[in-house]
């Protein structure tokens, strides 16, 4: 089976094991947030990361992979709010908030975060699931998770690098480092790999900000800009952006520690980081 069935197979049962007896509207924004997807690169890379380690722990793998692209589906539902980046779509479709008011928004975010580690509780065993927990929560809490990361916003002062790292960087270290704690590997030594490919992906995402349409990204743009937030577009300019997404993913690349699928994996990062420069920069970029 390929990754993007076992990811959407993966999302839909943890998913459809909390729906019966649940009241239907948070439900069914439940599923708006997590389906249709977008581009699932977190659980993409947390399997191909396992695969590389050699894990043949198939159902582990897709259970992790799940539970990061849950709390990463949560953290948009929540960016979203009017609260936030106050944003009225996502994915191309009206964004959680709008299609079914803020408070089934903020409760469809926490379900998402909850059912997350419920999940891996339910699918992990007992004796592996402590140090997979760690990581996970890692990524998602403070002081240097996703919720370190937008707090950092109520902040009058943070470098781009510190925000990046935090609000997106984490998710991303917690994918290769869960994914080869799958595979029984060294998790620090693939933190950094997924540390450099979240950063280069959310400056990517700063590039879409400045140079995409909104039709292109699903999602309004200008958005750092007008509210101030921290950018690598902003602060770096495009050009100076473009090189900084360049260097973090040869860093990535080059930090992939010896393992059975190396050479296979630098390939599919190498794809990767041509794959996120926006379309219309991409000629800018040779
Ligand atoms: C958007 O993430 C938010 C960032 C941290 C850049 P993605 O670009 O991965 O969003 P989807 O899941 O593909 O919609
Ligand atoms: C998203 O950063 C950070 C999250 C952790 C959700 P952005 O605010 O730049 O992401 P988009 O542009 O709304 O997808
Ligand atoms: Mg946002
Ligand atoms: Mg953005």
């Amino acid at each position: 089976m390929d990754a993007t069935t076992r990811i959407e197979q993966a999302l839909a049962a943890a998913i459809d094991h909390v729906v019966p007896g649940c009241p239907p509207r948070l439900a069914e924004a439940v599923r708006h947030s997590v389906f249709p997807g977008g581009a699932r690169v977190r659980p993409r890379l947390c399997l191909a990361v396992a695969a590389a380690c050699g894990s043949k722990d198939y159902a582990a793998a897709d259970a992790v992979a799940a539970a990061i692209e849950l709390l990463h589906c949560a953290s948009l539902v929540h960016d979203d709010l009017p609260c936030f980046d106050d944003s009225p779509l996502r994915r191309g479709v009206p964004s959680v908030h709008r299609a079914f008011g803020e408070p089934l928004a903020v409760l469809a975010g926490d379900a998402l975060i909850i059912l997350a580690f419920e999940h891996l509780a339910r699918s992990i065993p007992s004796e592996r699931l402590g140090p997979l927990l760690l990581t996970v929560s890692g990524s998602v809490g403070m002081p240097f998770g996703i919720t370190a990361g937008q707090a950092w916003e109520c902040e009058p002062t943070v470098s781009v690098e510190e925000y990046h790292r935090t609000k997106t960087g984490s998710l991303f270290a917690a994918a290769t480092a869960a994914g080869a704690q799958v595979a029984g590997a060294d998790a620090d030594a693939w933190r950094v790999v997924g540390d450099r490919i979240g950063e280069a992906y959310q400056v990517a995402d700063d590039l879409r900000d400045v140079a995409a349409s909104a039709q292109e990204v699903g999602k309004p743009v200008g958005r750092d800009a007008l509210l101030n937030r921290p950018s690598a577009a902003g602060e770096l300019g495009i050009d100076g952006a473009i090189e900084r997404l360049r260097g973090l993913m040869k860093g990535a690349i080059d930090a992939i520690p010896p393992c059975p699928g190396a050479e296979q994996l630098a390939e599919v990062l190498m794809a990767e980081s041509r794959h996120i420069m926006p379309k219309n920069l991409a000629q800018r970029a040779a």
